[in-house]
């Protein structure tokens, strides 16, 4: 059984004071409802330290970064190093968001860099895949997704793999409240898992988490998370607000 797990993507929102306030409310609603689920936070890198602060009181939430460099250190201007995300208890981090991917050029390279510079750090990564529209109505969703993942995971270990978080996003689902439907969700995910499978063996493809993102809500969370290879979610708008964000883990907790 794969423990779900699902995940805040605050995006460009949500700075230092604002980060202290929403753990506040958001760590007062947890409760039973959110044993079963690992809770991740991703703010921008200059809330991470406040969130830090916070969330070593809440063993419950871990820390994600939404974007690492795949460089030490160095005249890399503008960029966050693995070892400085360490040094704020950051567990986890989003690698390969369709929005870097679009807006800054990352390649399947680069994002292949960046997942095994976090293995070394020990950080988990969150490898982001997924398809545009043109893409998947012109049938070249597999073709699309097989790349990405071999390229992504290009030279990862076994043991890496199992410590790695899949988020399938399809891009035209993000940010527009068109939600894939639960069935074209879980059929997608499951391709997905066979890919791993192919790539890694039966073994670690069931133990690798898939999560969901595109329009998660509280009203659509439960079916989503209901499907057998939906392992969690990676949400945007909808966790911007510690209620809305609640209601989405209690609402896909397993009965
Ligand atoms: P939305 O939940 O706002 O559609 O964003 C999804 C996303 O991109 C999370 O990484």
């Amino acid at each position: 059984m794969r423990k779900l797990i699902i995940a805040a993507n605050w995006k460009m929102n949500v700075g230092p004071k604002e980060t202290t306030d929403f753990i506040n409310s958001f760590t007062a609603l947890l409760g039973r409802k959110c044993e079963h689920t690992d809770i991740v936070l991703a703010p921008p890198f200059v809330s991470l330290p406040a969130a830090s602060e916070k969330l070593s009181e809440h063993p419950l939430v871990a820390l994600a970064a939404q974007n690492v460099s795949q460089h030490d250190s160095g005249a890399y201007t503008g960029e966050i190093s693995v070892l400085m995300l360490k040094e704020l208890f950051t567990h986890y981090v989003i690698i390969g968001h369709s929005e870097r991917r679009s807006l800054y050029g990352e390649t399947d390279e680069i994002i292949n860099a960046k997942l095994l510079k976090a293995r070394q750090a020990n950080i988990k990564p969150i490898f982001c895949i997924g398809e545009t529209l043109e893409e998947r109505e012109s049938g070249r969703l597999e073709s699309v997704l097989r790349t990405q993942i071999e390229g992504g995971l290009k030279d990862l270990t076994a043991k890496d793999m199992t410590d790695t978080v899949i988020a399938y996003e399809p891009v035209w689902a993000i940010g527009t409240g068109v939600v894939a439907t639960a069935e074209q969700a879980q059929e997608t995910h499951a391709f997905v898992r066979s890919v791993v499978k192919d790539l890694y063996g039966e073994d670690i493809a069931n133990k690798v988490r898939i999560q969901y993102g595109g329009s998660v809500k509280p009203g659509n969370a439960a079916e989503l998370m209901g499907q057998p290879d939906i392992d969690g979610a990676l949400v945007g708008g909808a966790a911007l607000d510690p209620q809305s964000f609640y209601d989405i883990i209690s609402n896909s907790a397993p009965e």
